[in-house]
């Protein structure tokens, strides 16, 4: 059986237009991934720890509305979590990565006493979160500072004092790119708080899948760490990271990693990998 075909009628110059416009940005799109890609496989072999943290810090100072996006509540799974680990207000609270303040203004109208401490301070704009003081520094700051007393005025303050609890804010603990490093952090938090719980979120499987990274991948990171070894450097770990210009890098932790640091440090662990990964170190008995 013939069936008519009935021409259709071109689409108009406008439509037209637009097509090739979305084909412009589809591959514009795929550039920037490309491009994203080499730069953050190269640069994660060549930087030293401590010039990743400057990097990430860069990103955050000058895309601040990564950060939230000017808000100012706590996300839903945020806020079951808190009420569910957190002691009842006013306990006192201490919040590493507190960014533009959310948390901290969120738990401050909540009733809570909180401090925090941030080493993008260009982010931190939340009028709650500046009136309860948010001092600048990193978790590597902090952790020495918890360790060995050393550190600027602001942060030994907080660092002595007391607290109920301790939350390394909004998946920052992914953003301390070295494995010993992460487990400093915890430790110094476990220490200012050793009845209180630790509570952190992080990059992990299934928000964040593991990253199969193919010949290619493989030969830029390889790239990275020559040049990271030719700066004098011992050689950056191959782990599994994200890396955007809007935060920099930001490295996968897998459920294993915070359960060896629990049960070494003697805490129980809950450990949650949906809606957003995130875990709660109980403190012994
Ligand atoms: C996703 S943002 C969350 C900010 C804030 N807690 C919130 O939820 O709005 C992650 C934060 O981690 C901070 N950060 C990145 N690297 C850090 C490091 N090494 N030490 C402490 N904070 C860091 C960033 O500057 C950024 O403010």
């Amino acid at each position: 059986m013939n069936v008519k075909q009935t021409e259709r009628p071109s689409p108009p110059f406008w439509l037209r237009a637009y097509a090739s416009y979305r084909w412009i940005h589809h591959r514009l799109e795929r550039m920037t991934w490309l491009m994203n890609t080499c730069v953050g496989d190269v640069l994660f072999g060549t930087l030293s720890p401590t010039e990743k943290d400057a990097l990430i810090s860069n990103s955050y100072c000058s895309s601040p509305h990564v950060v939230g996006s000017g808000r100012k509540q706590l996300f839903s799974w945020e806020k079951a979590w808190f009420d569910e680990v957190l002691p009842n207000a006013p306990a006192r609270i201490l919040i590493g990565a507190a960014g533009w303040g959310r948390e901290v203004g969120a738990l401050r109208r909540m009733g809570y006493d909180v401090v925090g401490f941030e080493p993008a301070v260009a982010t931190t704009q939340d009028k709650d979160a500046r009136l309860s003081r948010i001092v600048e520094a990193d978790y590597r700051d902090f952790s020495e500072c918890v360790g060995s007393g050393n550190g600027a005025a602001a942060l030994k303050e907080i660092c002595q004092q007391s607290y109920d609890a301790v939350i390394l804010g909004w998946g920052s603990l992914s953003h301390v790119c070295c494995p010993e490093e992460r487990r400093r952090v915890l430790e110094a938090a476990f220490s200012l708080v050793p009845k209180g719980v630790v509570c952190a979120s992080f990059f992990s499987p299934p928000l964040m899948p593991s990253i199969k990274r193919g010949q290619r991948r493989r030969q830029l990171f390889e790239i990275g760490r020559t040049l990271g070894k030719w700066r004098g450097m011992a050689g950056s770990l191959e782990e599994d990271f994200i890396f955007s210009p809007h935060f920099g890098f930001g490295v996968i932790i897998r459920q294993a990693e915070v359960e060896a640091v629990a049960m070494d440090c003697g805490r129980k662990l809950e450990f949650h990998s949906e809606p957003y990964p995130h875990a709660t170190f109980l403190p012994p008995n």
